[in-house]
């Protein structure tokens, strides 16, 4: 018998409100299953492959995973049979791009960051007088238009992750996502890199040359046409975005029928374009019968006695107890084991906690190769020559990031300068422990040994990871680093930021199955 076959059967039986939606699967509707942490969501849609390739082993099948970290986790577990596709919606829309574009070459995320940096020199180049006014000369014209820059960059993701292109839509992209306020003159010039960016990166994106927002964007914009397939399953849907969802209706417009799980309570992805309104897109897009599970099968009692401060969610029937404990930063190192997972709502705290717990001789992996690829390109970025490493070098990040952080603040930015204080951090506490401890003066075997921190599936170690990224996972044992400061807002947090913060809490609670450690103190929920 097929691995998956028996796998499947070992998670039976299926509660009535899992059984519900199987009864629902060849009814032809697409259905919407809005469900709580740990109710079985990923576990039903694993059944449902199961069950609809037990009816017609012919149906084709395609299971959209959230990440890439998710969609292999999903493969590895062995419960989902190979004749299922099973990918992201971003490798999906790689997928389309590649049929179009015989020259596809490796994507470049240095793509849009290069685009915009061409836009700001022909602003400048302009006769016109009027880009002076933005970039006069002096520090504060640096971070002018440096803030410019940022500005632009995102823009741009969130036009294409949004498919938005005219002024109207482009203001309302920036009072969505919290943009500061800027001059008319400003707005007037950043529509009009923007677009230019838009257009050069369709050119570009035709010789073969494309980034991660293209793969979902460039296949709408050029109405590429989907493969067929009989059924498309999403995961985590509170937390795609329009084009993701538009690249369901095109599946689904092809006669696929759509079935999509996820827990608006868990929608942490707000600042990417997702959130409450993409649920009320697809729902108005694709009508959906919609379907609960109410019941929660992954925590202990007490864990979710925490998590009901937050959420209506129920127990299952043969829920263990499970614990809650209260702990200091000094016992985590102490009482953490492999397979335990540390949590936090920042990288640094997990890169200095990483540290710690090699130099005291166990095995500790930081979860998202990506943010290490994204700290090595910072690095590069203060580096003018081969001797600059170590000293020149750190003198200039840190100079460059204070400087930086100074500003988004005294503007407003608290998020940012919050996110930009935590990759300042993180190389601060690399550079302690690399260059001033281990006396390593060589610029590639830094890097290299901060890549080698870094793993995104090692399991028989100790797991570092930021909330975010543990979406969807699980553990016996969770420690929520710093939790006396959850949840994560400031004042200034419009209403939406302060709602994911509360759902980056829940999530965290929620990961745990039997023991749950708050470490400095309990969050304030
Ligand atoms: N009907 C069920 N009975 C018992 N355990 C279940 C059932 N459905 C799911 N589980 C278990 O509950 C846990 C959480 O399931 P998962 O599918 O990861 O939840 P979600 O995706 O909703 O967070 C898993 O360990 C899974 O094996
Ligand atoms: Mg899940």
């Amino acid at each position: 018998m097929n691995n998956w076959v028996e796998n499947y059967r070992d998670i039976l039986p299926w509660s009535d409100y899992q059984t519900q939606v199987f009864d629902n699967l060849e009814t032809g509707k697409h259905l919407l299953i809005h469900a709580r942490a740990g109710s079985g969501k990923t576990t039903l849609l694993e059944g449902i492959v199961a069950t609809l390739l037990n009816q017609n082993p012919h149906y084709n099948i395609l299971l959209l995973a959230f990440n890439k970290h998710i969609a292999t986790e999903l493969k590895t577990r062995e419960r989902i049979p190979r004749e299922c596709e099973v990918r992201t919606s971003h490798s999906m829309g790689y997928k389309l791009l590649r049929k179009h574009l015989p020259l596809l070459r490796e994507t470049n995320s240095l793509k849009i960051p290069k685009l915009a940096n061409e836009a700001i020199e022909k602003i400048s180049e302009a006769e016109s007088d009027l880009p002076k006014l933005i970039f006069n000369a002096g520090f504060e014209a640096k971070q002018r238009r440096s803030e410019f820059l940022r500005n632009l960059r995102k823009l741009v993701d969130l036009a294409r992750n949004n498919f938005a292109n005219t002024d109207n839509e482009l203001d309302a992209i920036r009072e969505k996502f919290g943009f500061n306020k800027i001059t008319q003159l400003e707005r007037y010039w950043l529509y009009r890199c923007l677009r230019w960016i838009l257009k050069k990166d369709e050119q570009l994106a035709k010789r073969g040359e494309i980034d991660y927002g293209d793969m979902l964007y460039l296949p709408h914009v050029w109405n590429i046409k989907p493969p067929k397939y009989h059924f498309i399953l999403v995961d985590e849907v509170q937390d795609v975005n329009t084009a993701q969802i538009r690249l369901y209706k095109s599946l689904v417009d092809r006669g696929a029928t759509f079935i999509g799980v996820g827990d608006k309570h868990q929608s942490v992805y707000g600042f990417t374009g997702s959130g409450i309104d993409s649920w009320t897109t697809l729902q108005f897009l694709i009508k959906c019968q919609k379907f609960q599970l109410p019941i929660c099968y992954r925590c202990g009692k007490k864990i979710l006695k925490e998590a009901r401060k937050l959420v209506d969610i129920k127990a299952a029937p043969l829920a263990i107890q499970g614990e809650v404990k209260e702990i200091k930063s000094e016992q985590v190192n102490k009482l953490v084991k492999p397979g335990h997972l540390i949590l936090s709502r920042l990288n640094a705290p997990l890169i200095s906690r990483c540290l710690s717990l090699i130099i005291q001789g166990k095995r500790a992996k930081v979860r998202g190769k990506n943010v290490a690829k994204y700290l090595l390109e910072f690095i590069e970025r203060f580096i003018e020559s081969p001797t600059d490493f170590p000293m020149v070098w750190h003198i200039r990040m840190t100079d460059y990031c204070q400087g930086r952080i100074k500003f988004l603040k005294e503007n407003g930015a608290e998020l940012e300068a919050r996110d930009f204080q935590d990759v300042y951090e993180s190389l601060d506490f690399l550079y302690r422990a690399f260059v001033l401890e281990d006396c390593i003066y060589d610029l590639e075997r830094f890097k290299a040994k901060i890549l080698d921190l870094f793993d995104d599936n090692d399991k028989n170690c100790v797991i570092l990871s930021t909330i975010h990224r543990a979406k969807g996972d699980e553990a016996n044992t969770i420690y929520i680093l710093d939790s006396g400061k959850l949840p994560y807002a400031t004042k200034n947090n419009n209403d939406a930021q302060k709602e994911q913060e509360t759902n980056l809490v829940y999530v965290a609670i929620t990961r745990a199955k039997k023991t749950l450690y708050f470490v400095d103190g309990k969050p304030d929920i």
